[in-house]
């Protein structure tokens, strides 16, 4: 099976540098560019924190470049309690000798796209600030698109407030021009975002690795069950991997329960402002509904949690993963 040609978009932020790891790791992803964004952590720490995740990785040359450093309107706001005061949990991994592309991430972007034989999926993982201007400053690249996998958004109820969820609150407008343009996006949001995990003994056995990925990837989930910042929606004895669930959606799919469903964004300011509202009526069209106002995206409803448990730990264990 060819390697699919991916680009990330991250944030990185711990549950980014979980997803890094993955996609960088899994034989089934031929992972083109990292592009960066701010979000979980100022752009530069972001930059400097997706090198050091890298170096981790191990040998590679995979670019990196810095893309927007704030949402187009909003301004900038950083989830510390979450990620730490640098952005990864506060491990004070060593500076990374690794140096970003000069351009700007939108370019790095164009290009990759551009030279790709074959369509590339995104793996949209932060505010779609990066994506949003792509999308406007180089509508030719469009087509090079295979598909974009938004980890963004929610069917219920938020985290970063009680109706949005952090990546498209901190950039509703953007999250609004990507799901408005009619590409194949896959909305990966709360729902299977919280429900994909791995035990907390699983974390310890990653610690435990010599292999620095799985060391760094168990010292990061550490730090998550540590801070337990997902309410209720986590069992006692486990930890979700964030946004390594997305790579895994771009992985394998068939675990995912999907619904074709337009989203829309609302932008209004207020108490609903980067709310993702999913329109899941089938009686559209009938004289007692409204019709559409945006194209659909394949939204996840729910997941098989387990066979992403198993892909996240084989991919980062190889054969020393649990049966
Ligand atoms: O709401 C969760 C998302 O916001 C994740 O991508 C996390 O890294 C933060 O960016
Ligand atoms: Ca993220």
């Amino acid at each position: 099976m060819t390697a699919q040609p991916v680009i990330l978009d991250v944030d990185t932020g711990v549950d980014d540098a979980l997803a890094i790891l993955l996609a960088v790791r899994h034989p089934a992803l031929d992972v083109r560019a990292i592009t960066c964004t701010g979000g979980n952590a100022p752009l530069a720490q972001v930059v400097e924190n997706t090198l050091r995740v890298l170096d981790a990785a191990g040998p590679g040359d995979i670019p990196v470049a810095a893309g927007a450093h704030r949402p187009l309107l909003e301004a900038p706001q950083h989830a510390v309690a979450i990620h730490g005061a640098d952005g990864l949990a506060d491990l004070n991994l060593p500076r990374s000798a690794q140096r970003p592309e000069q351009g700007h991430a939108v370019e790095l972007l164009r290009r990759t796209l551009a030279d790709s034989a074959e369509p590339v999926t995104i793996i949209s993982l932060a505010p779609l600030t990066n994506i949003a201007m792509l999308l406007r400053l180089h509508p030719e690249v469009t087509d090079r698109i295979a598909r974009v996998v938004m980890m963004g958004g929610a069917v219920g109820s938020g985290n970063a407030t009680a109706a949005a969820e952090f990546n498209v609150w901190h950039d509703p407008e953007a999250a609004a021009i990507v799901l408005s343009e009619g590409l194949d996006v896959l909305m990966y949001g709360l729902e299977p975002f919280y429900r994909v995990s791995v035990t907390h003994d699983d974390a310890r056995r990653l610690a435990d690795a010599d292999d620095p990925a799985p060391r760094l990837a168990g010292a990061l989930l550490t730090h998550l069950i540590g801070i337990d910042a997902t309410e209720d929606r986590v069992a006692d004895d486990r930890v979700a991997i964030g946004d390594a669930g997305a790579v895994c959606a771009a992985i394998d799919p068939s675990p995912l329960v999907t619904r074709l469903a337009p989203v829309e964004v609302a932008l209004t300011p207020g108490p609903t402002r980067g709310q993702t509202v999913v329109d899941l009526r089938t009686m559209v069209g009938a004289d007692i509904t409204t019709a559409r106002a945006v194209p659909p995206a394949t939204v996840v409803l729910d997941v098989d949690a387990e066979p992403y448990r198993r892909l996240f730990l084989d991919a980062l264990l190889g054969a020393t993963a649990p049966a």
